[in-house]
This record gives C-alpha cells, structure tokens and sequence, in this order.
C-alpha cells in the first residue's frame, strides 16, 4: 500500500475572484492572493490494488508523517452526501486527467485498477469562517496526484524544482474550486484564465490575523455570489476596473509600498461587497460586528504604518501587517475586541507533498 500525504495553506485573496464563465471555472477577471501557511488542510491518500477502479473518503484523521509532533489542532471536516460527492468527482476527474499532465514531465503514472481512499483534516475548525475549499481542493489535487506516479519520489522532485509542473497541478485543481490554484505556491500569486505565477514583492516579512465575528456556515454560497454579483449595477466595467487595480497592486508590491498595497486591498475589499449589497436582490455577509471593526480599522488603513484589511465572501475581516508589528496588533484587536476569537497566521510559500 502507498500512502501519500499533502499539505496545502488557504489563501487571502487581495484582489478578488468574483463572477465566473459558465465553464471549467473559469473567472471573469484576475486575481490576486496571499498565501498563508498554518490554516490549511491535510490530505491522505492510501492506494491499494482493486478489482475495479473506485474512490471513497473516509472521516478519520489522516496520517500527518513529518506534522504528526507539531502543535496544531486537527478536524477532521463533517461532510453532506452533495460535499462528499463534489470531492470524490474531482477524484475521477484527477484520475482521468494526470497522465496527460504527467506526460511533458516525463512521470509514468501507475498501471493497473486501485482504490484510492482519502482522508482529510483542516487545522482550522468548521465553524472558524474561514474558507476550507482553497486549502481541501489544493491538498486532495496534490496528494491523489503524487499517488498516481508510479514513482513518488521522481514526482516529488519534479514537484519541487520545476513551477511549470506546481502550475499544471494548480490548473487541475481550479476545476474543483477556482481558488485552490492559488494556494500551490507563494507569497504573492496571480490567477488569469488558467495560469497562475508568483508575483514579486519587496514587502517585509508578515503577519496574519483573523478577527472571527462569526463561523456559522454562509446563507449565500460562494458558488451562488459567483452568479448573483453579475446582476448588480455595478458589475458593469467591473473587469476593467480590477484590471487596473491589479496593475497598480503589482506595483505597489514590488515596490514595497504597504501604504498603497493597504489602500488597494481595502478599496477592493469594498468593492466586492457592494457588488453583493447591490445585486438585484440583495445581500450581505456582514455582521453588527464586521461594520464595528471596519470603522475601527478604518483610519489604521489610513496611517503611516497601515495595516492591509480585507474580507472573503464572509464576516470576518483579515488584517495583515509586518512580522514585527504582530505583537502590537494582537493587543490592540484584543483589546479593542475582547469578545472575538482571533487567528494568527503568517505568509508562506504553498503546498508540498510527501510519503507517509
Ligand atoms: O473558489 P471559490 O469559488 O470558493 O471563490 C472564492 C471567492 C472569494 O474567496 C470571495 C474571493 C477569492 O478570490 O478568493
């Protein structure tokens, strides 16, 4: 028996996927994330010889190999038949898809009919609001894939030296959730149509929060934004407009300039949410909460030093600032909101894939 694992960080989007083309998942616009590094999602997948080709997932833990002594907390996700379904079809889609991709990079897939079971457990709980779909897609992408290669260890060096093969994964893996494909590398990473790359940024080291305002599950999916944003007014010359902002952030960022990069991220983040609270039928993640520590973070956004804030299709606004600032933020949100849970994070550098 085989037993491949993968570790896959979520990812912040800075400048947003939002409205998509009717296929392949596809966006309308391109994007623009950060990479984080704990809140991510593990995957396990053991393959063994069958009569026929079949997948299934289990809810137990998987076997973590090298993380198995780390101090972060596991959940193993609770999932609906329709969830469980919409991983195992990527399954199929995996299986059906990488030899094609292995093929330029000269791996051999395995030969033969397996089951391939699979395990998967998040670092952040279910009802954390934060978004699992990123991190699972990436990780389930991954480690199916490395099990496919009848020899892990050249596909792991592949994996590792050469980004056009990271980047072949990535696309295969937005076809089960558009974001995941920014998660396969770091920090800064761009998605346009089916590429993703890295992008350059002379920002310092950073820290990452996030203010929990709620982690109950979202009235209006992320799938269903997608769709409902195209009826607002404001959709049109929506695509121009992130064009330019996305220029101006890959500026700002190479250029080191956390002033600007905080302004474009805050008015981006904005810009998202008033596409939901101006759709034809309107709608909002936002809590009596989100709005309090928005007006709060507000003038921070404004300062010197400022931090870099945004929201996902949810509650909960992530606040970005320089490593050696984590300290004076963590008091300060604390303080300032003794009633919320606050995660921590940092940037980092995307998903690997090892041997149990
Ligand atoms: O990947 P999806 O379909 O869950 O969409 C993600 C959408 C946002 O998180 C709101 C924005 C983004 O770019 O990550």
């Amino acid at each position: 028996m085989t037993q491949i694992i993968a570790r896959a960080p979520s990812n912040i989007a800075l400048i947003k996927y939002m409205g998509k083309k009717a296929i392949g998942n596809l966006p309308e616009n391109p994007s623009l994330s950060m990479t984080l590094s704990k809140l991510c999602t593990f995957a396990e997948v053991s393959v063994v010889e069958s009569s026929k080709d079949i997948e299934t997932w289990v809810p137990e833990q998987p076997a973590l190999g090298k993380y198995s002594e780390s101090d972060l907390m596991f959940q193993v996700p609770v999932l609906k038949p329709e969830g469980i379904e919409k991983v195992l079809k990527h399954v199929r889609l995996l299986r059906a898809k990488c030899p094609e991709v292995f093929s330029p990079f000269q791996i051999k897939p395995r030969a033969g009919q397996f089951h391939y079971q699979l395990k998967t457990a998040n670092t952040f709980p279910q009802a954390s609001g934060i978004a699992s779909s990123a991190s699972a897609f990436a990780a389930v992408t991954l480690s199916v894939a490395g099990a496919m290669a009848s020899d892990f260890s050249e596909f792991q060096k592949v994996y590792l030296e050469n980004m056009s093969f990271r980047r072949a994964l990535a696309s295969l893996s937005r076809q089960g959730s558009g974001s995941s494909c920014r998660s396969f590398e770091g920090i800064f990473v761009e998605w346009d149509a089916e590429a993703t790359r890295t992008v350059e940024s002379k920002l310092s080291e950073l820290a990452h929060f996030v203010l929990l305002i709620s982690g109950a599950s979202k009235a209006v999916s992320s799938s269903e934004a997608h769709v409902f944003v195209k009826t607002s007014r404001l959709w049109e010359g929506r695509v121009a407009r992130v064009e330019a902002r996305l220029a101006q952030l890959k500026e700002a960022l190479i250029a080191g300039d956390l002033g600007r990069v905080a302004l474009i991220s805050w008015g981006e983040a904005w810009e998202m949410h008033s596409l939901f609270h101006t759709a034809t039928f309107p709608f909002s993640y936002w809590e009596p909460g989100t709005v309090e520590a928005l007006r709060f973070l507000g003038p921070f956004v404004n300062s010197d030093n400022p931090p870099i804030v945004t929201l996902d299709a949810g509650p909960n606004p992530h606040i970005i600032v320089r490593a050696s600032d984590r300290e004076e933020w963590r008091a300060r949100l604390k303080e300032r909101f003794p009633r919320f849970e606050l995660l921590e994070d940092r940037a980092g550098m995307g998903a690997e894939v090892f041997q149990a």
